[in-house]
């Protein structure tokens, strides 16, 4: 062996190592996304101060296998010692800018102008008022005078067109001189505001047609959506999304990383089962969340006695577990059901306490002074609940 071989690495050869040690989360290496804090080499032990997102960060024996196992390559590295240090809130925020802008680099253009504002209303389980809220905050939005567009996320369970009244029939055209002709999404003047709704419902001949979607490969339809519709201008996007989170919301994550999610729950839904799927949502892709909504949160009866029909605490629970703002908790009310059977969101000109809970929520992401929530950093966290859920038994 020649003494060159048996040489000890520099720092920069070393760093030059780490740099393909990829944190699955975020997407990069940990060298370019700032992780590794120190490195120092003395008679052939290399230790490298690695900072994770938090310290119970769930990747961190894969991390310290990769670390070994790239660096082991290096004939005069002995041993590998790893000091592991966690990132303060501001370098959290940082490291999770440059994984997004990364995933932003790799998506390509979509059609959705980059002023918009993009929020996905999703919920770790069905039928809790996702497409209610999406439907209400749209309404309440434009009647600030905001232009708003609507995509309809549930391909084969749409109810958009039905809970804003539009049913018509999307045209494709070419627009603008491109050749390639555009979806033009249907529109609805909401005071000063307007409308901008695309959906399958709006492709297909009926309700029912939609089960005939259903082996369509989701992602595609939603990428369609953001790729070839005719956006134009917009100051927000809402994308109501399927129940569950599967392949439309990692689908969204890579082609629209800037999307924040919008956290439906009710009052009722055990805080460890949102979080399972939170959790899972976190650790696949790196949205942020905007804020959580109660929904179906009590019903008042006509004498005034509240009733906490589904539960209480569940929307508090769930903020507190991810960290984020709970930004409003809609009553349960006949008039939401029926404004949505007959295409009025009731936040539309409605005098109820639900309406008014709706157009407050609207107001304040209007205002923008709710601060978003990292997830990928509170992942770690959020397993833990998963584990306590499961009995300490890992998925
Ligand atoms: N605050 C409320 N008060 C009364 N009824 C409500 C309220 N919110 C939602 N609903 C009703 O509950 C049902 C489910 O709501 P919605 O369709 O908005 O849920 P979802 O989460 O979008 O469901 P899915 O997961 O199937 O897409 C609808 O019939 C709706 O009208
Ligand atoms: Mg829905």
């Amino acid at each position: 062996m020649t003494d060159r071989a048996v040489s000890p690495p520099t720092v920069d050869e070393v760093r030059q190592l780490l740099r393909s040690v990829i944190d699955p989360e975020l997407g990069d290496n940990i060298v370019d996304l700032g992780m590794v804090d120190s490195v120092s080499i003395e008679a052939g032990v290399v230790t490298i101060g690695v900072k994770l997102t938090i310290k119970g960060c769930p990747l961190r024996a894969q991390i310290k296998n990769d670390i070994e196992s790239r660096l082991e390559t290096h004939p005069g590295v002995g041993k590998v010692k790893i000091v592991w240090g966690e990132m303060n809130a501001e370098e959290r925020s940082e490291v999770m800018t440059k994984a997004r802008w990364n995933a932003r680099e790799n998506a390509g253009d979509t059609a959705v102008p980059n002023s918009a504002r993009v929020l996905a209303i999703a919920s770790g389980k069905g039928g809790v008022g996702k497409s209610s809220v999406t439907a209400n905050l749209a309404v309440a939005l434009a009647s600030h005078g905001h232009v708003v567009g609507v995509l309809d996320a549930d391909i084969w369970g749409f109810s958009i067109p039905r809970m804003l009244g539009m049913s018509d029939r999307l045209e494709a055209r070419r627009v603008d001189g491109v050749e390639k002709p555009r979806i033009v999404p249907n529109e609805r003047t909401v005071g000063s505001g307007l409308l901008k709704v695309v959906s399958t419902g709006m492709l297909v001949e009926d309700e029912g047609t939609a089960l005939m979607w259903r082996g369509l490969m989701l992602t595609k339809a939603v990428e369609q959506f953001l790729n070839d519709v005719h956006w134009g201008d917009l100051d927000y996007l809402l994308i109501d999304m399927p129940p569950g989170t599967g392949d439309v919301q990692m689908g969204l994550a890579r082609m629209l990383p800037r999307t924040d999610l919008i956290i439906v729950t009710t009052p009722a839904v055990s805080a460890q089962k949102v979080a399972i799927r939170a959790a899972d949502m976190a650790r696949r892709s790196f949205l942020r969340v905007a804020g959580v909504i109660e929904n179906m949160s009590h019903f008042t009866c006509e004498h005034g006695t509240i009733y906490p029909l589904f539960g209480e605490g569940g929307g508090t629970t769930l903020a507190n577990e991810i960290g984020a703002e709970l930004l409003g908790q809609v009553p349960i009310e006949n008039a939401v059901a029926s404004g949505s059977d007959i295409g009025e969101p009731v936040a539309l000109s409605g005098s109820s306490a639900a309406a008014e809970v709706f157009r407050d929520i609207a107001k304040k992401i209007v205002a923008a002074t709710v601060p978003v929530t990292e997830m990928a950093g509170c992942s770690a966290r959020l397993l833990e609940s998963v584990e306590i859920a499961l009995g300490k038994k890992p998925r």
